[in-house]
């Protein structure tokens, strides 16, 4: 089966950063609390004027970088979002104008919350296995902050805005998403939803389905890629909270120092959270190439699903 290699890979976050005591002028809550309950320390917030394309361009232009291509170079874009204030057209049609493409490359979104850039990887996988594209861009960008109910300290303590962005091209013998499944269930849709743009959460049931899920898919699509936890260099699990990612990796039997974490900088950033914490890993020099990292990401919808990844 034809493959990808996974070629390039950025991130953004804006300048702006709000730490948990800056929170606690806002509203009744503590640094204490959110960082025992979540991991989290601190979050990133964009300027009123930057939109989601407008990280997704930023973080894009770094994976291009990376990759050693110009945007016109690119002839499938796919965006993982569920912040973007505009309900139509695509977040990535915004962000094809903002990269100055003009070769008419397909641009759209996917809309699978915090699972949609494992969903993006599903079917991007599917593109280079039926040999249709060579090059495609994938972002994941949010402004979750536009989102949030300020005033709730159930939800607004969570989220952060940011941008991470992977570029794959075709490959014979590549192996860039080795194996990938995406699971959904919409009988929960009621546990994590927004309502006239505003996020909605049970909390606690959010928690339990989260690491159930996350760590079910894990080990399935180790099952599908032919590989053990032994084969796995790194774990990414969605950054949502560092109780949830490490029940997830000892329900798998995997160790806690192979596991990609930076919620306590980022926060929650959906659709983003992937790939930026795994772009922000390997600029710290943890991921190298050569290695092989299982992704692992829920959501609302419910969404789920995982991805092995050769780097
Ligand atoms: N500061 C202080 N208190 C807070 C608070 C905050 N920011 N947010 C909630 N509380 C209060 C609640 O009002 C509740 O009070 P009550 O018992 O008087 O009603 C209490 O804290 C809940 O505490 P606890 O049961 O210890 O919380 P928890 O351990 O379940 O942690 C979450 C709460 C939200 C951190 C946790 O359930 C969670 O992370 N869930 C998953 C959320 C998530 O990641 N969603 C995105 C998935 S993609």
């Amino acid at each position: 089966m034809k493959g990808s290699k996974l070629t390039g890979y950025g991130y953004y976050v804006p300048e702006k950063v709000v730490s948990n005591f800056d929170l606690e002028s806002k509203m009744d809550t503590t640094d204490e609390w959110i960082f025992s309950r979540t991991g989290i320390k601190q979050r990133y917030i964009a300027r009123d004027d930057e939109t989601v394309a407008d990280m997704a361009a930023l973080a894009s232009k770094r994976a291009l970088d990376m990759a050693g291509l110009n945007p016109n170079d690119i002839d499938c874009v796919i965006m993982a979002t569920i912040s973007d204030r505009k309900d139509f057209p695509a977040s990535a049609n915004y962000l094809y104008a903002k990269l100055g493409m003009t070769n008419n490359a397909p641009a759209f979104d996917v809309k699978a919350a915090c699972t949609g850039f494992v969903y993006a990887m599903h079917i991007a996988r599917a593109y280079f296995a039926a040999g249709i594209y060579k090059r495609i861009l994938i972002v994941g960008s949010e402004k979750m902050s536009q989102m949030l109910d300020w005033t709730d300290r159930n939800t607004a303590v969570l989220f952060g805005d940011g941008a991470g962005a992977f570029v794959f091209e075709a490959s014979e013998e590549g192996d860039g998403i080795i194996a990938s499944e995406i699971f959904s269930d919409g009988s929960f849709t009621d546990l994590l939803y927004a309502d006239s743009g505003l996020v909605k959460m049970d909390g606690r049931e959010v928690y339990k389905h989260a690491v159930r899920n996350m760590s079910a898919v894990g080990l399935q699509v180790l099952e599908s890629a032919g590989m053990r936890i032994e084969d796995i260099d790194w774990l990414l699990p969605h950054q949502a909270n560092i109780r949830i990612m490490a029940s997830a990796a000892e329900k798998m039997g995997f160790p806690m120092d192979k596991v990609i974490a930076s919620v306590d900088r980022f926060a929650n950033t959906s659709g983003a959270s992937g790939a930026l914490a795994f772009a922000y890993a390997a600029q710290q020099g943890l991921a190298k190439p050569g290695q092989r990292i299982l992704y692992t990401a829920f959501g609302a919808g419910l969404t789920w699903g995982a991805a092995v990844i050769k780097i």
